[in-house]
């Protein structure tokens, strides 16, 4: 029956203590072999260029463009020099169709919004028109949240996408290049200064604002559409970085790596693997890839409750006598707040779980149907903040930082850390569990950094 059904995928879900300590040894294993060598088997672990983290004193007006998840921003921040900022942003989301058209079309949406903040928000950005030489150029700091293979702070080729996107010609290209030739052939006056990861942006930006996180060990983490995270490194410890091949950073000790956890455990040796995982999988356009990422972040949460939804309606367990309706039936239909509300139901006779199913899909759930589904996400959601909970106790036992520092600092940002319910605590739970953290869980600080790349993005223009 549908009780039994739904507990044994509630079960398939569970995240025991064992398997997070062996995920953690796991991530430690894949991250050191990812610093050793560029290779298919371990974490990608780039290098960032950034070979410093902001002291809070930073002053300057810079521009930023922010491409997320599932928004693009672009934003005018002034960096005031005593740990605070002014902002003003626009936002748009991005149209599904340009995710996966080409990067032509892409790159030119992107410098077309440029264009229309600079001509709302800036004063006179187009007034001189003089030569180039004469031109006044702003800078920008360019927050691309996918992996990209570094060369320089603002070069850079896309590895691959992730998150749904599948722009193909624009893989292996300087990214920073594509974007800058639209800019240019609009006549936008903009150089782009640097290139970052929207995690080097959240760890930046918790360091400019927080005189108590900057002087702690500090890591950047995104729980949103994509999970990821950064964190700094000793140079000598990152034998695949050839100082001698970039005389820029030559005299400098630490640089900011971006993990690409999302890419932990891509041969699924220790992941959790329960079938609609395999489902999920086949659905993306990056198959075998960011396998971690795929059990964890934003965009497939929704996705992996349907996949059971459809399921159970599949044995007539769901749903009896009910047509499924195309919404049902959709893949990536739902997306993460159907899952948050559904979590968020504290109501007797399920009423908040019953409208937000019924607006998901135009079938109504019974009370019964109500209670297994609340159990089936809060069994989704809570191995996804389990999960979670590996790559930072994994990065925690890397750098020893629980043996050197009284505390540590973890700037976070994106969708499923800000509203999914309780996912803080759940991830805290999982920490307190683990044999990396266990009883110094409290010693873990986790900050939001919202909207924070965009000012992290800034203070690597000004790094620059
Ligand atoms: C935004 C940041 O606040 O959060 C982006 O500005 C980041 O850089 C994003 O990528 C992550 O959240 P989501 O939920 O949009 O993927
Ligand atoms: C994906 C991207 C990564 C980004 C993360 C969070 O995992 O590959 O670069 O940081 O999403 O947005």
């Amino acid at each position: 029956n549908l009780q039994s059904t739904v507990d044994k995928i509630v079960q398939s879900f569970d995240l025991p203590k064992s398997s997070i300590d062996a995920l953690v040894k796991h991530f430690v294993e894949l991250a050191e072999l990812g610093l050793e060598s560029q290779s298919d088997k371990g974490m990608p672990m780039i290098p960032t260029f950034v070979t410093s983290v902001p002291t809070g004193e930073e002053k300057g007006i810079f521009l930023a463009a922010d491409l997320g998840g599932t928004n693009f921003r672009v934003c005018s921040v002034a960096l005031n020099g005593d740990s605070t900022f002014d902002i003003q942003q626009k936002k748009w989301p991005i149209p599904p169709k340009l995710m996966v058209g080409t990067s032509e079309e892409f790159f030119s949406y992107l410098a077309e919004k440029v264009h229309e903040f600079l001509t709302y928000h800036m004063e006179d950005p187009f007034a001189k028109d003089g030569s180039d030489s004469e031109k006044t150029f702003f800078r920008m700091g360019f927050t691309f949240s996918f992996p990209v293979f570094q060369t320089d702070i603002n070069r850079g080729k896309l590895i691959r996408w992730t998150k749904g996107f599948d722009i193909k010609d624009a893989v292996d290209k300087d990214i920073c290049e594509l974007f800058q030739h639209h800019l240019d052939v609009r006549n936008i006056p903009v150089h782009i200064a640097a290139l970052v990861n929207d995690t080097v942006g959240t760890l930046m930006t918790r360091a400019y604002t927080s005189a108590h996180a900057r002087a702690k060990p500090l890591i950047g983490a995104i729980f949103g559409t994509g999970t990821n995270g950064a964190y700094s490194e000793q140079i000598k410890s990152i034998p695949k970085f050839n100082k001698e091949l970039y005389p820029k950073v030559a005299d400098k000790n630490i640089m900011l790596i971006n993990t690409e956890w999302g890419s932990f455990d891509n041969s699924l040796e220790l992941l959790p693997n329960t079938k609609y995982d395999v489902e999920i999988d086949a659905l993306t356009p990056n198959p075998g890839y960011h396998m971690f990422e795929k059990r964890v972040s934003g965009m497939f949460l929704g996705e992996l409750l349907r996949l059971i939804l459809v399921d159970l309606k599949s044995q007539n367990l769901i749903f009896k006598g009910v047509e499924s309706t195309s919404k049902l039936t959709t893949p990536w239909s739902f997306d993460t707040s159907v899952s948050s509300h559904v979590e968020a139901d504290e109501t007797k006779d399920f009423s908040e779980i019953k409208s937000t199913i019924q607006k998901a899909i135009d079938m109504v759930p019974t009370e019964e149907e109500c209670s297994q589904i609340k159990k089936v996400v809060h069994a989704i959601g809570k191995r996804s903040a389990y999960l979670s909970a590996v790559p930072l106790a994994g990065l925690i036992v890397r750098t020893k930082a629980l043996d050197k520092f009284d505390q540590v600092d973890i700037g976070v940002d994106g969708s499923v850390v800000e509203f999914y319910p309780n996912f803080e605590k759940m991830i805290r739970e999982a920490l307190s569990l683990s044999d990396a953290v266990g009883e110094h869980e409290s010693r873990i600080k986790i900050g939001v950094a919202k909207d924070g790349s965009g000012v992290g993005a800034a203070l690597c223009a000004l790094v620059a």
